[in-house]
C-alpha cells in the first residue's frame, strides 16, 4: 500500500486551491513563549512548498489537551506567531477553528497565503469516539476548502490519533502524505525492517507503563535495551532491590519480571543501571549522592531518598553500548534533566549518540526537547523524530489511523 505524495499534489497543480494541511504545532510553552520550536521548524517545509506553488493554505493543528472548549491557555497564537517569524509568506491566525473568523479569513486569502485555524481541540468533536460527531466536524473543516480542495497530513506526531482533523478529513478530500510524515515513516521503517546490528534501544521517561507495549514488541528484535529514567526503579524492584521513595509502579513489577525472563530466551539483553543518583527530595537544589543501585536505601536519606538520575558508572556503560551499536533508538530522558544536578545521565546518552558511528534516532517530544535544552544540535543526530507517542506506537507495531487512512 502506498500513499499519494505531496509532490504528486503539487504536480497536479495547487495554484488558487485551498489545501488543508494538518501540522503538528504542539510545542511546549512557557506562558506565551515557545520554548522549543522544533515542531514548527519541522512543519515549515511543507507549508512553504504549498505556498510557493500558489496554494491557499489552511493549517489545522492542536496544542495541548484543552477540554473541547476554547481556552486561551491553549491558543495556537504563540505557535502561529513563531511560524510567521520563520516564514517568508504571510501567516494569519483565525480566532476560531471552523466559525465565522475562519470562514471570512479563509475567503480573504490570496494565492500563497497561509491561515492557521485556531486549536482544533477547541471543538469536542475533534477527539470524539463517535464517528458521526467527528464526521460532522470534519465536514465543516472540509467546507473551508471549497469545491476543489485537498488534504495533506504532515502531523507525524498525531498520526496515532483517530481524530477528525487526522482521520476523518482524509476520507472526505483527496489526501496526500506530507514530506515530514514520509521522512519519519522511512526512518522508522529502517528500525523495524532489518536494522543494522547491534541494535540498541535506550528507554527512559517516568512511567514504565507507558513503555511496556514497545518493550514487549522490541524483545527479540533489539539486541540490547538500556533502561533509565523513572522507570528504572520498577526494573530494580523486579530484580528484588529496594528503591526507597523513588518512582515505582508496583503493579507492573510482575510484568517486568516476565519480560526479563522472555528477553533472556529471545536473545535481547536488558541493561539496568548499577548506580543511581539519589536526592533528599524532588528539587533542583536537593542534597544528593551516588549510590549502588542495590543499596538505594543505604544513602544518607534512607527510605526517603528519591532516585533522580542514573549514576556515572551506568552512564559510562550505556555510552559504551551506544558507541558499539550500528543502530540506536532513544526515547525518554535518563533523569530529571530539567534540574542541572540530575542531567548528567541524559547528557551522557546524548553525547554518546553524537559520537557513535551508528544510525541514531531520537524519538519523542521529551527526548528531542532534552537534547536541545542540553545544548546539542539537531544536526548531531541521525534523525530527531517529531513524534512521541506516534513513534512509540509505530515501534509497537500498531496500525496508525492517520497513516492507514492515506493508503490507497
Ligand atoms: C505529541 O505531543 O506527542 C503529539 O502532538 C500528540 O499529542 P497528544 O498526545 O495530546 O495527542
Amino acid at each position: 500500500m502506498t500513499s499519494h505524495t505531496l509532490n504528486e499534489l503539487i504536480a497536479e497543480g495547487v495554484r488558487g486551491r485551498y489545501i488543508l494541511v494538518r501540522s503538528d504545532l504542539n510545542v511546549p510553552l512557557d506562558g506565551s513563549t515557545v520554548t522549543d520550536d522544533g515542531r514548527i521548524k519541522a512543519s515549515l517545509p511543507v507549508i512553504s512548498k504549498l505556498s510557493d506553488a500558489g496554494a491557499r493554505v489552511l493549517v489545522t493543528a492542536h496544542l495541548g489537551r484543552p477540554k473541547g472548549n476554547p481556552d486561551p491557555k491553549y491558543s495556537l497564537k504563540p505557535a502561529a506567531d513563531r511560524l510567521a517569524e520563520l516564514a517568508p509568506f504571510k501567516v494569519s491566525l483565525a480566532e476560531d477553528t471552523v466559525g465565522e473568523s475562519a470562514k471570512s479569513q479563509a475567503a480573504a486569502l490570496a494565492d500563497g497565503d497561509v491561515l492557521v485555524l485556531e486549536n482544533v481541540r477547541f471543538d469536542a468533536r475533534e477527539t470524539s469516539k463517535d464517528q458521526a460527531e467527528r464526521g460532522a466536524f470534519a465536514d465543516e473543516l472540509v467546507a473551508l476548502t471549497g469545491s476543489n480542495g485537498a488534504y495533506v497530513d504532515d502531523a507525524f506526531g498525531a498520526v496515532h490519533r483517530k481524530h477528525a482533523s487526522v482521520y476523518d478529513v482524509a476520507n472526505r478530500l483527496p489526501s496526500y502524505q506530507g514530506d515530514l510524515v514520509h521522512t519519519e515513516v522511512e526512518v522508522l521503517q529502517k528500525l523495524t525492517k532489518e536494522p543494522q546490528r547491534p541494535y540498541v534501544v535506550v528507554l527512559g521517561g517516568s512511567k514504565v507503563s507507558d513503555k511496556l507495549a514497545v518493550i514487549n514488541n522490541l524483545i527479540g528484535k533489539a539486541d540490547t535495551i538500556l533502561v533509565g529514567g523513572g522507570m528504572l526503579f520498577t526494573f530494580l524492584a523486579a530484580a528484588g532491590h529496594k528503591v526507597a521513595s523513588s518512582l515505582l509502579e508496583e503493579d507492573q513489577i510482575t510484568v517486568v519480571q516476565e519480560y526479563l525472563k522472555r528477553a533472556a530466551d529471545a536473545g535481547t539483553q536488558f541493561v539496568i543501571p548499577t548506580d543511581v543518583v539519589v536526592a533528599s527530595r524532588f528539587a533542583a537544589d536537593a542534597d544528593h549522592q551516588t549510590v549502588s543501585a542495590d543499596a538505594i536505601e543505604e544513602s544518607s536519606f534512607g527510605t526517603s531518598g528519591i532516585g533522580l538520575d542514573i549514576g556515572p558508572d551506568s552512564a559510562a556503560t550505556f555510552a559504551g553500548h551506544i558507541k558499539a551499536a550500528k543502530t540506536v533508538f532513544w526515547n525518554g530522558p535518563m533523569g530529571v534533566f530539567e534540574f542541572p544536578a540530575f542531567a548528567a545521565g541524559t547528557r551522557a546518552v546524548a553525547q554518546a549518540l553524537t559520537e557513535t558511528e551508528a544510525f541514531t534516532v531520537v524519538g519523542g517530544g521529551d527526548s528531542a526537547a532534552a537534547v536541545r535544552t542540553l545544548g546539542f544540535d539537531d544536526g548531531q543526530f541521525g534523525h530527531i523524530s517529531t513524534g512521541g507517542g506516534a513513534s512509540l506506537e509505530y515501534l509497537e507495531g500498531k496500525e496508525l489511523p492517520g497513516l492507514s487512512v492515506l493508503d490507497r
